[in-house]
């Protein structure tokens, strides 16, 4: 498969320079993402790595937090589009110099960047550097705050694997305090008309996030029978400076996803998880390795849908 063959149509309403969160995004921009990067994980099934669409273009992975999937599938997206991309590591670089974030990203710029994808530990930093750079600017991850493009691949697989979200009932299960991308799939599958329940321990999920739009659920089993989607978020011990619950194993107890569990479950239940997982934790071997799993699928959307972002803001009349 060619390029010529690659039916990609036009950007749409698409006129973002930046990706900073689907809380920005409409419903519209929003499903325009997902079916770029249907069109992108159709042609990387059929066995093409190649996309010469973003020739001359500079990538960089900003990143001041650590990453397997988002890093390695930015970098992935970036180079079968025909980018260049380099890779920055904050441990290694002139941070420890006590050089600032944005003096550090106005050096890579003067480089000439056309997208920089920030992940950093503190909420708002993509925000700001989008505010100082003149090159686009791609959320990665901002501390608890929002992670779009794992917001979108997720949606994006149950779109594919339940062929709609509207209508459908997802419950995002466990350290929904910490989870930037617990706030990125709230505000992508409320847009598109999904019920979202936030369930775990009630350290860990406030019953303000009511006033998101969402339900709040402290029981597990009392909601897996209705629920039609399960993303199972990791605990993050690393950022917890208390321990919110009294021991892991009585975490494991009420919240686990387990096979006496699945029992408990629609038939057909989706079985998503952003990973990394404790495995034991959040979700046991036959759960995260078995036939409703669709974790590994995610990750293969991931790149899919890096690959529709990047082209996307490239393409785009700019408007902010
Ligand atoms: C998530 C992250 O870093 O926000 N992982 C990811 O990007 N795939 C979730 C997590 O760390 O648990």
């Amino acid at each position: 498969m060619s390029t010529e063959t690659l039916d990609l149509g036009t950007v749409g309403c698409w006129t973002k320079r930046h990706l900073l969160g689907l809380e920005d995004l409409s419903a519209e921009e929003i499903t325009l993402v997902l079916d770029k990067a249907e069109v992108f994980r159709k042609a990387l099934d059929a066995g093409q790595r190649r996309f010469p669409l973003l020739g001359g273009k500079t990538c960089v992975n900003l990143f001041f937090e650590d990453s397997t999937r988002t890093r390695t599938s930015f970098g992935l997206a970036a180079r079968r589009l025909g980018a260049d991309m380099v890779d920055f590591s904050a441990a290694t670089s002139s941070l420890s110099k006590g050089e600032t974030v944005i003096d550090t990203a106005k050096n890579l710029q003067a480089m000439k960047i056309d997208v920089a994808i920030v992940r950093h530990r503190t909420p708002g930093t993509p925000h700001l550097l989008a505010q100082n750079l003149h090159c686009s600017v791609i959320n990665a991850g901002d501390g608890a705050h929002e992670h779009p493009t794992q917001g979108l691949l997720d949606i994006l697989t149950i779109r594919q694997r339940c062929g709609r979200v509207a209508g459908l009932t997802v419950a995002l299960v466990g350290d929904i305090f910490h989870s930037r991308t617990a706030r990125s799939n709230i505000w992508g599958l409320k847009k598109l008309g999904a019920h979202v329940i936030v369930c775990g321990p009630s350290t860990l999920v406030s019953p303000r996030w009511q006033e998101l739009g969402v339900e709040v659920s402290y029981d597990l089993d009392a909601i897996l029978p209705r629920v039609d989607v399960l993303n199972l978020l990791r605990i993050q011990f690393e950022r917890q400076a208390t321990r919110p619950f009294p021991s892991v194993r009585e975490y494991v107890l009420l919240y686990a996803m387990d096979g006496r569990r699945l029992a408990q479950t629609k038939k057909d239940i989706l079985i998503l998880a952003p990973g990394p997982i404790n495995r034991g934790v959040e979700v046991t071997p036959e759960v995260a390795d078995g036939p409703h799993s669709a974790i590994l699928d995610q990750v293969t959307n991931g790149v899919a849908v890096r690959m529709a972002v990047l082209w996307l803001l490239t393409q785009a009349t700019r408007t902010g």
